[in-house]
């Protein structure tokens, strides 16, 4: 068993960290909020720090899930972040989602220190975390992930290497490109059922089973059926990732037409004041016309 650090604990790294822990690591956390990581200790037994200095020492792998690049940014670097604290060989598993630029930064500062950096982001949402079957995407040097791999394990089904640093993020760029106007396509196809007088239940019944079916039409047209929206994957994360998404496209050249457009979509929803609703929300967004 090793000894683990987890920096975050947000709706994703609640839970995660709570995997970790019941797989028997030592664990101490770190939140920013010091009265949920004190929840988290009292909840799970492990130990909590006032800072991520303090949280990762004598840690062999320390995993991070905050918000964007700032606070990833906040949370390892100066005297009271994560790398202050770490020792050479030691490894840094960050499961946020943030750009490629600010992953290749901190995996060269890190490895100044002889600290290794593994981006891994993950897929599958709250449900994903609590259930521990989270989709982990992962760039940097083989041997960190190897190491990294067990304790990932704990809360994911699919977690793979892809390639270098930076590798991991990119392909989670292409998870939410998927699912940007495949998120929409769901929402248009419920608000033409509501028009046609169909009934919305049934309509996804049949044509989930068929070449229509999607995670977001299985998991998600009872809620936006029933017009809930309070749960799930924040639309400010989704417009944050957007945002890297086409900034990266800029630089690659890629062609990102129904991307750019589904983003604007989701700028009218946190108009609606649905920053905090989950991406599904789309669907309210067309009930307006
Ligand atoms: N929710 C999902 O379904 C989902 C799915 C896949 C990926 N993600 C990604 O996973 C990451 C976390 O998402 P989440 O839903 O867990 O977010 P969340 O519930 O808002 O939690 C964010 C966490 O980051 C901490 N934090 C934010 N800024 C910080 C800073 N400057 N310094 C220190 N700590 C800071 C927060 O601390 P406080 O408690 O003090 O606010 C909290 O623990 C995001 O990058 C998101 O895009 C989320």
């Amino acid at each position: 068993m090793a000894k683990l650090a987890f920096l975050g604990l947000g709706v994703m790294g609640y839970p995660m960290a709570g995997h970790l822990a019941k797989a028997g690591h030592t664990l101490t956390v770190y939140n920013r909020t010091t009265s949920k990581a004190e929840t988290w200790a009292h909840e799970h037994g492990g130990e909590f720090a006032p800072t991520p200095r303090e949280a990762v020492s004598g840690a062999d792998i320390v995993f991070c899930c905050v918000g964007n690049d700032d606070d990833l940014r906040a949370v390892c670097l100066g005297a009271d972040g994560a790398f202050a604290g770490m020792t050479a060989g030691s490894i840094f598993v960050d499961h946020t989602t943030v750009s490629e630029t600010v992953t290749k930064e901190l995996h060269a500062i890190a490895a100044t220190s002889q600290i290794g950096f593994v981006d891994a982001p993950v897929s599958g949402g709250q449900a994903g975390a609590e259930n521990g079957v989270l989709s982990v995407m992962c760039g940097g040097s083989l041997a960190d992930y190897d190491r990294a791999t067990p304790m990932i394990d704990t809360f994911s089904s699919m977690c793979r290497h892809i390639g270098e640093s930076g590798a991991g993020q990119m392909t989670k760029m292409c998870n939410q490109i998927a699912i940007a106007g495949l998120v929409q396509g769901l929402s248009e196809a419920l608000h033409f059922a509501d028009k046609a007088g169909l009934d919305g239940r049934a309509v996804v019944e049949v044509i989930s089973k068929g070449a229509a079916g999607s995670w977001q039409m299985m998991n998600r047209h009872e809620t936006m059926l029933d017009d809930h929206f309070d749960h799930g994957f924040a639309v400010d994360w989704m417009r944050k990732d957007l945002g890297i998404c086409l900034d990266e496209a800029d630089k690659n050249g890629a062609s990102l037409p129904v991307t750019a457009l589904v983003d604007q979509f989701y700028k009218d929803v946190q108009k609606m004041g649905g920053g905090r609703w989950d991406t599904s929300s789309l669907f309210k967004r067309l009930q307006k016309f």
